[in-house]
């Protein structure tokens, strides 16, 4: 079964289309970050404009890979991102995936992008042969799955492929953008993850994890509000580690020789943080695989520490090609396989769902 993807939630205007729910035959990502660089962040109105200059485009050119990849081949069905994202941005995929599902006589299929997100390790080229060591996700039920993005952190559990629940998450601030406001702060240009995560890996290559600035590794305090139920041993903020980075600055107002010891010291606040809150779940249930989606999932010490976690618990880490982390239309189309029951006979009438989370329908 041919399923193609869409996704513009945010800054990436992406389209692919894969085989059975893991074999992609075709992947275009087009990325808009050189037009929100000027502003230091995503700019709603910029993005949807440039969705709208770029979707045809897009969808043609992953249409086109597809012919080559399996010639005469059919599309089986057509799915598309409609939550969590930016209400005019989601529309513009939306609205495309609909056209091309009416144009094809092909069902629609309504895929949650971070639910997308943890889907994105069990990819794998076509062109490049059989999956190799890539699992079939229902083989590696029940699963930890931790969705690390610009827009959350969320630790969700996984008791059968395709079902989600929350157990654990960010009180305010999303990992990737605690990495964004802290470049932004120290004058590094946006998006801020790769910057500081390519200054740490310098940092430590040469001092190691020595003479750190001691930030906050993110605890709630217990009963705050926010937690919603949740326990607080699952759950960050990282509004408090921005803070006290702005502080350090203003008080000791470094000069930029320091910028490596600071961003590593802020990093492995990070790092840690999540670590913690990750070892803490694997220990709640008998977890027989650890899944990391997302954009930060693309941090080298993000990888190198949740691989030592996962090792202590004795479950496999599963991470996607770096190609897979970011967003991308692969991990929509892959997950729709699983997610059929989400067609409707009122599909067409399906609307964005700018704060959808894993696990809502
Ligand atoms: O998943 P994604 O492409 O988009 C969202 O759904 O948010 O994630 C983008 C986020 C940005 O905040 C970016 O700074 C962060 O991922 N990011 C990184 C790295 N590469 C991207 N954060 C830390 N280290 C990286 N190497
Ligand atoms: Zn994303």
């Amino acid at each position: 079964m041919n399923i193609l993807g869409i996704e513009t939630s945010c800054d990436e205007t992406a389209c692919a289309v894969v085989r059975d729910g893991r074999e992609v035959l075709a992947n275009v990502v087009y990325t808009q970050i050189p037009l929100h660089q000027p502003y230091g962040g995503v700019v709603p109105e910029i993005a949807s404009r440039a969705h709208i200059e770029k979707i045809g485009e897009v969808v043609r050119t992953a249409l086109d890979a597809f012919a080559a990849a399996e010639p005469g081949g059919r599309i089986d069905a057509v799915a598309v991102t409609y939550g969590a994202g930016l209400s005019p941005a989601l529309i513009v995929g939306l609205n495309a995936a609909k056209g091309l599902a009416l144009a094809l006589g092909v069902p629609l299929i309504g895929i949650n992008h971070i639910e997308a997100h943890l889907h994105t390790p069990f990819l794998y080229d076509a062109a490049k042969g059989p999956a190799g060591d890539v699992p079939d996700p229902t083989a590696v039920m029940p699963a930890l799955g931790l969705a690390i993005s610009g827009g959350h952190t969320n630790w969700i559990d996984v008791p059968a492929y395709g079902r989600y629940e929350i157990i654990g998450q960010t009180l305010d601030d999303a990992a990737g953008e605690a990495f964004d406001k802290a470049a932004k702060l120290l004058g590094l240009g946006y998006p801020g993850g790769p910057t500081i995560d390519r200054i740490a890996k310098a940092y430590i290559a040469e001092h190691g994890l020595t003479n750190l600035i001691p930030f906050p590794k993110g605890h709630p305090r217990e009963g705050v509000s926010a937690l919603a139920g949740l326990p607080a041993e699952l759950c960050v903020s990282f509004s408090g580690l921005k803070t006290a980075l702005l502080r350090y600055v203003q008080k000791e107002r470094p000069d930029a020789a320091e910028t490596p010891r600071i961003v590593t010291s802020y990093q492995e606040a990070i790092v840690q943080a999540v670590a913690e809150r990750t070892r803490t779940a694997l220990k709640r249930r008998a977890y027989r695989a650890l899944i990391l989606g997302g954009g930060v999932s693309l941090n080298s010490r993000v990888r190198a520490v949740l691989a030592q976690v996962a090792a202590e618990a004795k479950v496999p880490l599963l991470m996607a090609q770096s190609k897979y982390c970011g967003d991308n239309g692969a991990m929509i189309a892959g997950l729709a396989y699983w997610r059929r029951n989400h067609v409707g006979d009122d599909a067409l009438r399906l609307d964005v769902c700018p704060s959808l989370e894993a696990g809502m329908e």
